[in-house]
């Protein structure tokens, strides 16, 4: 058989990148950059904002020109959209061929025979998978880092998220295929694993629990560091919090989303902590580890939100200090209960949403270069991932607290553990020179 040539396009979180590097071993299929070249177009989608997913929208409508001229070329859509929209894409989109949701993709290449065979338009968006793990992803020979899927969809009802009916309940992912997946990872060279999940903390199995799974990935030999993303608040425990603490290839950083600070916007969100609870389970962490770095996400203009409260997201965001945080606009997304606050006069104006997002942003810029500015002088330890973007001459890493580091150094160090000293602070990262 030969190999089928795939363009693929990502759009998303760490998941999609997941989910398209398993498309691309499930089909065996070499990439290419040209979409002219390919028999088989994929878009991978996400819907988690309104400009997201029409993104992805438009960008399927590019190779309407294509299909027309190659009708043996096959389009689909797949990711979070596909899930959400379902067979409205199929009636909207005459030249899409399959629809499928981010649960199926083990039955990818059935589903291209049949397409082939029958000439039909499969939409395949059922959650009721045996086995949504199946088909592991691709992964770039030489590349140090590599992402683990824990996890997939989500339990909890936060109003305002899309997650929950694009990616179903919380499924967890056996310990035994997690350890072989990092085994085999490391085999390949890999020595950074991220554990991905939209819930990570939360990852239970039987009487394990995450605290559980940190710690034996902690013994496996040759993995040098292991991060996770992205936990959620109310899952914290005790016993994860040791592991954190106890063992040392866990890096010392979560990505902690707090959404708001005002309790009466958590509420609205249906967060189920306090502003107080989360600053205590901060408190927690740094009491236990006080060089944790801690970064956010954090929504404004939220149905409901008054200047009173998002003065509240403010000073939690001067409070806690966060290392970094990503800021969004919120979105209304169908179906969700904050969607239907959205419909009330509880709704914030486009424009005073704004607003608070630049002063948030800026704020949180001016944290974040001041942090970065206190580590000159001092020396890192960086896993180095790649060449930098702008200069080729220079290297690209992380420092155990998830600070990205820029200095000149020779490609042959790429996939290395070095130590840099800093000499500059940025606000979104760190420029350094390599010590021999
Ligand atoms: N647990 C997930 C969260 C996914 S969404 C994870 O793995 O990261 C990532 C972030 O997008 C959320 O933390 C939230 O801050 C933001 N977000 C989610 N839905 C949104 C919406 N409708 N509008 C604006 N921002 C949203
Ligand atoms: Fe979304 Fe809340 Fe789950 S943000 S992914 S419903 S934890």
């Amino acid at each position: 058989m030969k190999t089928e040539t795939l363009y693929l396009e990502t759009y998303g979180c760490q998941m999609n990148e997941y989910d398209s590097d398993r498309i691309r071993n499930a089909l065996g299929a070499s990439l290419t950059e040209d979409p002219r070249q390919a028999d088989i177009v994929i878009v991978n989608t996400c819907a988690i904002r309104e400009k997201a997913d029409q993104k992805a929208l438009s960008s399927l409508g590019r190779f309407k020109n294509l299909k027309t001229k190659n009708p043996e070329l096959i389009v689909g859509v797949t990711g979070c959209v596909a899930q959400l929209y379902g067979d409205d894409l199929i009636r909207r989109i005459p030249h899409l061929d399959f629809v499928l949701g981010p649960r199926a993709i083990p039955g990818l290449p059935r589903l291209i025979e049949e397409i082939r065979e029958n000439k039909s338009r499969p939409v395949e968006t059922s959650f009721d998978v045996e086995e949504p793990f199946d088909v592991l992803p691709y992964h770039q020979e030489g590349k140090p880092t590599a992402f683990v899927s824990i996890q997939q969809g989500c339990n909890k009802k936060c109003a305002y998220c899309i997650v929950p009916t694009v990616r179903g309940a919380e499924v967890n992912r056996p310990l035994e295929d997690i350890i072989a997946e990092a085994r085999h990872l490391i085999a390949k060279g890999v020595k950074e694993i991220t554990l991905i999940g939209q819930t990570v903390n939360s990852w239970k199995l039987g009487r394990l629990r995450f605290g559980d799974l940190l710690r034996d990935l902690g013994e496996i030999e040759g993995l040098e560091r292991i991060r996770f993303t992205t936990s959620y608040p109310r899952d914290i425990t005790k016993k994860m919090v040791e592991s954190m603490t106890e063992v040392p290839k866990i890096c010392r950083h979560i990505h902690l989303p707090v959404q708001s600070g005002s309790d009466k916007v958590l509420r609205l969100m249906n967060r189920t902590y306090t502003r107080n609870w989360y600053v205590d389970s901060v408190k927690r962490l740094r009491d236990a580890m006080p060089d944790i770095a801690i970064s956010s996400d954090i929504i404004v203009g939220y149905p409901g939100e008054t200047e009173d409260d998002f003065e509240q997201t403010m000073t939690l965001v001067e409070e806690v200090g966060f290392d970094s945080s990503f800021s969004f606009k919120y979105s209304p997304r169908p179906g969700t209960a904050g969607e239907e606050l959205w419909r009330s006069e509880e709704r914030v104006e486009e424009s005073t949403a704004g607003r608070r997002l630049a002063r948030l942003q800026e704020y949180q810029r001016e944290i974040s270069l001041a942090k970065n500015m206190k580590r000159i002088g001092k020396s890192e330890l960086v896993l180095i991932e790649e060449e930098s973007r702008n200069d080729s001459s220079w290297l690209c890493g992380r420092t155990e607290h998830n600070r990205i580091v820029n200095f000149p150094g020779e490609k042959e160090l790429i996939g290395k553990m070095v130590e840099v000293r800093i000499t500059e602070g940025l606000a979104n990262s760190l420029r350094g020179q390599y010590i021999n």
